[in-house]
């Protein structure tokens, strides 16, 4: 017979993946740092015996209306023709299935429409016209998704573009007047005389640094069941057709129930290179907690670059990881993203039950300002 001591040594020894195969699951919302309104939504639905899925969706499509968030769905940056094209994939755990869209245009909540691919086709991914041509047959409107603030800002980087001789054909002529010493921020309140200069000062921290925001959200229940979805509007003044990870089931997101669910917001061409989602989640099931299984990934894409500082500092990636047990973490290349001319911690979203809130992310690499 076992006694106590040996029991709890035993217990000790367990691998984590062991260990969380028998703990009790509970309720819990993890997000990327935009995601506090979303993470209690999902929680209120999940709070109300709701599926895991459908908490995650109407969780981010707070942030799929929100012309606030310049990242994802209505009012994201556009492609470099000034065209919003939108991406979204989800899994859901109890059922192993999958949906996807990519390069969606004009239509609000392309979270949704993953679902529908998802529920009511034989595929798993549709994109572009096919994607749009289903959304309408599902009855969903076709609206214009450019808001007069990202067009500002488009605008603007539109602007700023000069070919080797320093021209550009979107700027006055060759035979306007010299403006000789003007610096950005007069020359854009020139353009634009009625945006504030709070606008001015974002649409050129846009131009300068083309944000991949995104928002990811996982859920967990009392039963077990997770799932999981990524939503975005993608690179800003991306190449009209560019698909980033945020759509790529294994990149953007991936859910297995009996392990965790994982997913990842930023510059998804590297999260497509070391497959982030999987990876993470086949690092849980081998063992590792979830803070480990996403740094080995931020590892890889560090790897990528020979570990090059200077060329990582151009790029920022985050990797969030649920667990079946409700352990998560939220990760970071970096330990903050450069925003208009600061350092800001990077951050992540978390819902338990009671209030949202932001926790810092664990980072590989330490930004100096
Ligand atoms: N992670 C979003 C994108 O790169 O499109």
């Amino acid at each position: 017979m076992v006694n106590r001591r040996q029991w709890i040594a035993g217990a000790a020894a367990l691998p984590a993946a062991a260990a969380a195969q028998s703990a009790q699951p509970k309720n819990i919302v993890i997000s990327s740092n935009n995601g506090l309104r979303c993470c209690a939504r999902a929680m209120e639905i999940l709070k109300t015996g709701g599926d895991t899925l459908d908490a995650v969706i109407a969780g981010v499509n707070i942030n799929e209306e929100d012309p606030e968030d310049t990242s994802v769905g209505y009012g994201g940056l556009p492609n470099e023709e000034g065209v919003v094209e939108l991406d979204a994939s989800l899994m859901h755990g109890p059922t192993r299935r999958a949906g996807s869209v990519a390069s969606l245009r004009n239509i609000k909540y392309p979270s949704k429409v993953a679902k529908l691919v998802m529920t009511e086709t034989d595929h798993i991914m549709l994109v572009g016209e096919g994607a749009l041509r289903f959304a309408k047959a599902y009855g969903f409107p076709e609206e214009n998704l450019l808001t007069e603030k990202s067009r500002l800002a488009w605008l603007t980087w539109k602007r700023s573009q000069r070919d080797g001789g320093g021209h550009n054909n979107w700027t006055d002529g060759l035979d306007a007047p010299a403006k000789k010493g003007q610096v950005p921020a007069a020359r854009l309140r020139q353009q634009f005389p009625h945006a504030d200069d709070e606008t001015l000062a974002w649409a050129w921290d846009m131009t300068v640094n083309p944000p991949t925001g995104t928002i990811n959200c996982l859920s967990l229940n009392t039963r077990g069941d997770m799932s999981g979805v990524t939503t975005t509007s993608g690179l800003a003044w991306k190449i009209p057709g560019r698909v980033g990870d945020s759509p790529i089931i294994g990149a953007g997101v991936y859910v297995d129930q009996e392990v965790g669910a994982a997913g990842s917001t930023g510059r998804g061409e590297e999260n497509i290179r070391v497959a982030g989602a999987h990876t993470i989640v086949e690092n849980m099931r081998h063992g590792m907690p979830p803070k480990e299984a996403c740094l080995d990934c931020l590892k890889r894409i560090a790897r990528n670059y020979g570990n090059d500082p200077a060329r990582l500092a151009k790029f920022d990636i985050n990797f969030y990881a649920l667990r079946k047990d409700g352990v998560y973490a939220g990760t970071s290349l970096w330990s903050g993203r450069i925003r208009q001319g600061k350092v800001t911690r990077s951050k992540f979203a978390v819902n338990d039950g009671g209030q949202s809130r932001l926790e810092d992310c664990e980072y590989l690499f330490e930004r100096k300002g």
